[in-house]
Formats: C-alpha cells, sequence, structure tokens
C-alpha cells in the first residue's frame, strides 16, 4: 500500500476515536547541535506533504532555515497507533499560506501579528498591547497574511507506522523511497 493511503486512512480512524485532536503531532528539528521536538497541528494533507503552520522567526523556522531535515510523529492511544515521518521541509507557497490564513478566526490573524513567537517579552501586557495594536491598525480592513507566518510542507522520505501487540510483539512497518518508489520493509518491535 503506499504509504500515504494508509496514513489517510489511520488519520480518519483517529478521527472518528481519539477523544482529543487527532491532528496535534510531535514536530523534530535540529539546530547544529541540538534537537527540539514541540507540539504543532496538521492543517492540511497534500498529494506530496504535509503542513502545519508557524511563525517562521520563531526558533523552529530558525533552525528550519538552517537544516530542513524534519520529523513527525503522531500517537494516538485511543487506537494505539503511532506514525513517524521524516523528510525535507520547504514553505509553503504564498497563495495556500494566504488561503489558510484568510481562513482563520480574526482573533487568531491578529495574534499572528501581535506574537513574535519564541523571543522574550516583558509581561504578558506587553503582548495585550500589541494586539490592541494591531487591532486598532487592521480596524475596518481584512488583515492581511504577515510575511513571517507560513505553512512549512513536510515531503516525507519515510514513514513508520507503529501498532500495539500484545506482549509487546508490536507491529512496525517502514516504508522508504528507494530510486522514487516507496519499498516496505518490517522491523522487529
Ligand atoms: C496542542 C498544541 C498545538 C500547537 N499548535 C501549534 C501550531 O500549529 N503551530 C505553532 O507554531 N505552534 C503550535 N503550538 C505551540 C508550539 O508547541 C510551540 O510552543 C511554539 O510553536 C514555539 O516553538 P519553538 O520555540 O520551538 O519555535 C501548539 C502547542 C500545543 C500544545
Amino acid at each position: 500500500m503506499n504509504p500515504f493511503k494508509k496514513f489517510n486512512l489511520w488519520f480518519s480512524l483517529a478521527k472518528k476515536k481519539h477523544p482529543f485532536d487527532h491532528t496535534a503531532f510531535a514536530l523534530g528539528t535540529a539546530n547544529k547541535n541540538q534537537p527540539h521536538i514541540r507540539i504543532v497541528l496538521l492543517k492540511l494533507i497534500l498529494d506530496d506533504g504535509f503542513v502545519f503552520f508557524t511563525n517562521l522567526n520563531s526558533n523552529k523556522g530558525k533552525h528550519i532555515s538552517l537544516n530542513n531535515n524534519l520529523s513527525m510523529c503522531f500517537y494516538w492511544e485511543s487506537i494505539k497507533k503511532q506514525i513517524r515521518i521524516v523528510g525535507k521541509g520547504s514553505e509553503l507557497d504564498r497563495s495556500n499560506s494566504d488561503k489558510y490564513f484568510a481562513s482563520r478566526p480574526r482573533g487568531s490573524q491578529i495574534g499572528a501579528w501581535a506574537s513574535e513567537q519564541s523571543s522574550k517579552i516583558p509581561s504578558q501586557k506587553f503582548l495585550k498591547d500589541r494586539v490592541d495594536y494591531y487591532e486598532n491598525k487592521f480596524k475596518g480592513f481584512d488583515v492581511p497574511r504577515p510575511d513571517h507566518w507560513s505553512g512549512i510542507k513536510i515531503k516525507p522520505t519515510e514513514f513508520e507506522f507503529w501498532q500495539h501487540g500484545d506482549y509487546r510483539l508490536h507491529e512496525r512497518e517502514v516504508y522508504f523511497l528507494k530510486k522514487k518508489i516507496w519499498e516496505k520493509k518490517i522491523l522487529s518491535p
């Protein structure tokens, strides 16, 4: 089976059965010295990749500009499945980022301007003042997407599907690209 198909199958099962946000995944980035992970939300599934949205000036944005090798990890306890993906990150095309930004609630759009994600701030009030400033600035207009806020598309080079089994006899299927064809291998748990 094509791993994208398998991903979609498991993702739709998780959508039905997982009591929490099934789109949440751990995103791994690395600068020169250190891996970092944090939770982000999967917002688009394209034919050739997976998209989350973020501030490009954040820590993760800076890592990605240095090193676009990324990893993703979903775990859905309710269906006892994990999917790990590794791939290459790149900025989503402007028109798709614009489209997604336009679909967000106005408060989130203002927040994208107000929050210089991952930078130090003196207080929560400082952030609230910035929100007020941008609300005022864009009063009566559609909020445009900031250039530094965009989708990142992760184009997979490898998938691992993990299914819980009794007595730790889990099933692990890895799909990897060989000469542009997806090949499958099975790993011992
Ligand atoms: C449930 C959940 C969903 C999140 N979704 C996103 C997201 O889609 N994009 C994002 O930039 N940060 C998201 N965050 C915040 C990140 O985990 C992280 O705090 C932030 O992006 C800054 O990370 P960085 O300093 O490594 O760049 C989410 C956090 C949680 C707990």
